[in-house]
C-alpha cells in the first residue's frame, strides 16, 4: 500500500531544501518511494546537532548499534524520545543496557569519524505518559562534553516555527521504505507543519493513537511521500534554524492521510532546552 512520490518541491520547500544543502534537492525531485521517507542524504557537518542513539549490545554492530535518534541541546546533554528508552524499544528495563553511547559527527554509521560518547544519566519528562506517547521527552547526560557550537535552540512557545504551513526538515538514520530499510546515512526530508485538525482527524483517539495538541505537534506531506518513519523516533524537526519537534510516532510512514507526529518541543520541561 506503499505511494510513490515524485512530484516538484513548493516553493517554500525548495528553498529548505537548499537551506539543508541536500544534494539533488534543488531540481526538485525525489527518488520514487523516497528515502527517512521521501529525503536525501545530509552532511552532518551541515547538522551537527543531529545525534545518533546506539547500543550494540542490544541492536548489534552492522549499525554501530543506532536505534533511535536525538538532539544535542547542550554541550552534555542529549534531547531524545522517551519512548527510545522504555523497555518495549530496548528489549530489557534501561538499567540493563550497559552500553548506551550517542554518535555524534558520524553521518554513516559504518564509518569512524566523529564521537562516541557514553550516556551517564537518563531523565525521563515527569508528564511522559506512555500510553498516550503524550510529553515523549527524555534528556541524556554525556560522560563528557561535545562542542557547544554544535548545540540546537528550540524555537520558544508562541514561535511562528509552530505556525500551520511552516517547512521543516526532519532527520534520521531511520527507515526509508516503510518496510524495514535502514539507512546507513543520515538523511534528512522537508516537510510542513500542519494544522492540528490534519492529526486530530487521523488519530481521534482509539487508545493509543490520540493526538494532543498541547504536547504534539502534526507534521508532514499533504500528498503523502515525505515523513519520519521507524528507527527515527528521538531525531530532530527542525525549522528556522531551530527545534521545534522530536519523532514521536505515527500510522505507517509516509501516508497522506496519516502525518508524522512529534513531540513539541515548547511542552518539553522548562529548564531542559534553551529557546529563542
Ligand atoms: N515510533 C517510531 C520510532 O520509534 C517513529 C515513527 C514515526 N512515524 C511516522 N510516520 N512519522 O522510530
Amino acid at each position: 500500500m506503499r505511494r510513490s512520490f515524485a512530484g516538484p518541491l513548493t516553493g517554500a520547500l525548495a528553498l529548505m531544501a537548499m537551506a539543508v544543502a541536500a544534494p539533488g534537492a534543488a531540481g526538485g525531485t525525489t527518488t520514487p518511494d523516497g528515502v527517512v521517507i521521501g529525503g536525501q542524504p545530509v552532511e552532518i557537518s551541515q547538522s551537527p546537532w543531529v545525534v545518533a542513539l546506539s547500543s550494540r549490545d542490544r541492536f548489534g554492530g552492522t549499525r554501530a548499534g543506532q536505534f533511535c535518534g536525538g538532539v544535542l541541546v547542550a554541550p552534555a546533554k542529549v534531547l531524545t524520545a522517551a519512548h527510545c528508552v522504555s523497555s518495549d524499544v530496548l528489549g530489557v528495563p534501561l538499567g540493563q543496557v550497559r552500553d548506551l553511547a550517542v554518535i555524534a559527527g558520524r553521518g554513516t554509521l559504518k564509518g569512524t569519524g566523529g564521537q562516541e560518547v557514553a550516556v551517564s544519566g537518563v531523565q525521563l519528562n515527569p508528564a511522559y505518559d506512555a500510553k498516550s506517547n503524550a510529553g515523549d521527552f527524555a534528556l541524556l547526560t554525556l560522560s563528557s562534553p561535545l562542542s557547544a557550537g554544535h548545540a540546537i535552540k528550540a524555537a520558544g512557545a508562541g514561535h511562528t516555527a509552530y505556525k500551520a504551513g511552516t517547512g521543516a526538515v526532519v532527520y534520521g538514520w531511520g527507515d526509508t521504505k516503510g518496510d524495514g530499510t535502514y539507512a546507513d546515512e543520515l538523511r534528512a526530508a522537508l516537510v510542513k507543519v500542519l494544522p492540528d485538525s490534519a492529526c486530530e482527524r487521523a488519530y481521534p483517539g482509539y487508545n493509543k493513537a490520540t493526538y494532543r495538541a498541547d504536547t504534539m505537534l502534526c507534521a508532514g506531506d499533504e500528498s503523502g511521500g515525505h515523513d519520519a518513519c521507524q528507527g527515527d523516533s528521538g531525531g530532530p524537526l527542525v525549522a528556522d534554524g531551530r527545534l521545534i519537534g522530536l519523532v514521536s510516532w505515527g500510522s505507517g510512514c509516509g501516508q497522506a492521510a496519516n502525518p508524522g507526529v512529534y513531540a513539541r518541543l515548547s511542552a518539553a520541561p522548562e529548564t531542559w532546552v534553551a529557546r529563542n
